[in-house]
C-alpha cells in the first residue's frame, strides 16, 4: 500500500533514509540510473535548496548540481555567504524532488514524483531548515501543491509544513534566460531577509 510506504519512510532516521534511497526500486528510473542522488551539504544547515532531478553529471557522480546549472547555483549561493561545503549558518543542504535521473533529462512524470517525494519530505523534516529555496516548477509543485507559474509565486513568502519557502527560477532556466538573473538575486535577498526576521 502506498500509504504504508510513505509512513515507513516518514519514520526513518537520516542514515536509514540514505540507505533506502540508495536501494530504491519504486519506479522505472532505477533501471536507467547509474547512481541515486540523495543530497549534499550539512544536514543541519539553516538553508535548504530544492531542485528537480539529477542530470547526466549528477547521475555519474551521485551528487546534486555538479553540472553547469550547479556551477551557477554555487556562485549565487557564495554571493549570499552560503556553500555546500560549510556548516550551520553558512551552510546549505541541496536536494532534488527526484533522486534518479530521468532518461535524456526529460521532465519527471507524475507517478515518479509521487513515489519519490516521501524521501524529500523526510529530508525536510530531518534537516528542519529555517528557509527553503524552491527552484523551478517541479520543486514548487511538490512543496506548495500549486500549478501557478514561478513568475506569479516569487516575491513573497510561502510555507511548507510551517517552513518559509521562497520560490525562484531554476538555474538551468537562468542559463537560457540570463535576463531573469536579476529576479533570482532579488529572491535570494528575500530568503536572507526572511531567515533574519524569523
Ligand atoms: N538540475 C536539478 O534540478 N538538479 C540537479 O541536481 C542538477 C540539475
Amino acid at each position: 500500500l502506498p500509504d504504508d510506504r510513505a509512513a515507513r519512510i516518514a519514520a526513518l532516521d537520516w542514515p536509514s533514509l540514505q540507505e533506502t534511497v540508495a536501494a530504491c526500486e519504486a519506479c522505472g528510473l532505477c533501471r536507467s540510473r547509474r547512481h541515486t542522488v540523495f543530497g549534499v551539504g550539512d544536514s543541519q544547515a539553516d538553508w535548504m535548496v530544492i531542485g528537480e532531478a539529477p542530470g547526466e553529471q549528477e547521475d555519474l557522480k551521485g551528487e546534486p548540481f555538479v553540472g553547469p546549472a550547479g556551477q551557477l547555483l554555487d556562485r549565487m549561493l557564495h554571493a549570499v555567504g552560503r556553500s555546500r561545503t560549510e556548516g550551520g549558518e553558512r551552510g546549505v543542504y541541496i536536494a532534488n524532488v527526484l533522486k534518479c535521473r530521468p532518461p535524456a533529462n526529460r521532465n519527471p512524470q507524475p507517478e515518479e514524483v509521487v513515489r519519490c517525494e516521501p524521501y524529500l519530505r523526510r529530508q525536510v523534516a530531518l534537516v528542519q531548515p529555517k528557509i527553503i529555496l524552491a527552484m523551478g516548477r517541479f520543486a514548487v509543485q511538490s512543496l506548495l501543491r500549486t500549478d501557478e507559474p514561478i513568475g506569479r509565486l516569487r516575491g513573497r513568502v510561502h510555507r511548507y509544513e510551517g517552513v518559509p519557502v521562497i520560490v525562484t527560477y531554476h538555474p538551468a532556466y537562468l542559463l537560457r534566460n540570463p535576463a531573469d538573473k536579476a529576479k533570482s538575486w532579488a529572491d535570494l535577498c528575500l530568503a536572507m531577509d526572511t531567515v533574519d526576521t524569523q
